[in-house]
């Protein structure tokens, strides 16, 4: 892949998230167990909260980057924490607002817009934590995004990092999202910018290897039915996403000197799916893996597959 600038790439995520057709299912999304592809979102977000509970009194001053259509925005309300939420949509911000007038008159929550990759335009030393849920692999400046948490957070502050996982068992199980995920691995690939899964897709995406087998993209052969057999399925904006995963994550905090206080891996490992047969052989899995979880002699790895990667940080 070729290099992108920062303002170029923040122009076209602002620009996805500005997109009405994409937004609109974003704030119909109704994070529950009902809703299969997202109840997975839904237990995330109340880890989330047990973990909020756990560290933060009521009434303390939450920030949230990157808050999307509010399903966390209510609930952290509902609990009696003063919200702030920053997102880069627009859109999402007016919906927000339209969504809790009785919270914004009441001076108990306030919704603004404006982007991770920039300085922040909070005072120092404001909150009581910052939380990020799903939105962090949108951030291309990690290094002043890190430093700008830093800078609003109280000395005792913390920071709440949920993220959704790359290298998640789901995303790993079929033979070519494996070699995906072998690719991703060992070239040390930071970002995707698609979901495809054609061998082709794999191939181009991916800067390391494209280098090592000294591919232009206009060869022959990787438009033969073996490179682009497969799903394709490219994203509406040009843009990329970073790839995080856990021990990725953990080196950006460790980088950044944030202490890990505690973890969870959201308590998920299959995502629910439609499909009633495929969904009851999940569900097994799930409660046989988390099962294993519990005797933590199987963390090591079952860390890393989860399907989410949720930390609790303290600034050094
Ligand atoms: C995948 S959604 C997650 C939303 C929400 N946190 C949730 O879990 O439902 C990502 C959100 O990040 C926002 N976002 C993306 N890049 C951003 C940036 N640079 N600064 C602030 N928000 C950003 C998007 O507008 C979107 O609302």
């Amino acid at each position: 892949m070729s290099k992108i600038s920062i303002n170029s790439v923040e122009k076209n995520i602002k620009g996805l998230w500005n997109h009405e057709p994409y937004v609109k299912k974003y704030k119909n999304a109704k994070y529950t167990n009902k809703n299969p592809e997202l109840s997975h979102m839904l237990n995330r977000l109340k880890t989330v909260n047990k973990l909020l509970k756990q560290n933060l009194n009521k009434d303390t001053n939450i920030l949230e980057l990157g808050f999307g259509a509010g399903q966390s925005s209510s609930l952290f309300l509902k609990e009696g924490y003063k919200y702030t939420g920053m997102d880069i949509s627009k859109s999402l911000v007016n919906f927000a607002k339209s969504e809790n007038k009785k919270f914004i008159k009441n001076r108990l929550a306030s919704f603004y817009v404006g982007s991770m990759d920039k300085k922040l335009k909070f005072k120092s030393k404001q909150f009581d934590a910052v939380v990020i849920i799903g939105a962090l692999q949108y951030v291309m400046n990690l290094n002043g995004c890190m430093k700008e948490i830093k800078r609003v957070l109280k000395k005792e502050g913390i920071l709440i990092l949920a993220q959704s996982n790359s290298f998640a068992i789901m995303d790993i199980i079929d033979p070519r999202k494996f070699i995906r995920f072998l690719i991703r691995v060992f070239f040390r690939e930071e970002f995707m910018y698609s979901y495809s899964t054609t061998l082709k897709s794999i191939i181009l995406e991916n800067s390391g290897l494209k280098k090592f087998l000294g591919v232009k993209g206009n060869e022959k052969w990787l438009n033969t039915n073996l490179f682009t057999g497969g799903d394709y399925i490219p994203w509406n904006f040009k843009g990329k996403r970073r790839i995080l995963a856990y021990d990725r994550i953990k080196k950006i905090l460790k980088r950044h000197n944030f202490q890990i206080i505690s973890y969870d891996y959201g308590g998920v490992f299959f995502y629910r799916k439609k499909n009633l047969y495929l969904n009851i052989l999940f569900q097994i899995m799930n409660v046989f893996l988390n099962g294993l979880h519990k005797l933590k002699i199987f963390n090591f790895i079952l860390n890393r597959i989860g399907s989410s990667n949720i930390f609790v940080l303290e600034k050094n």
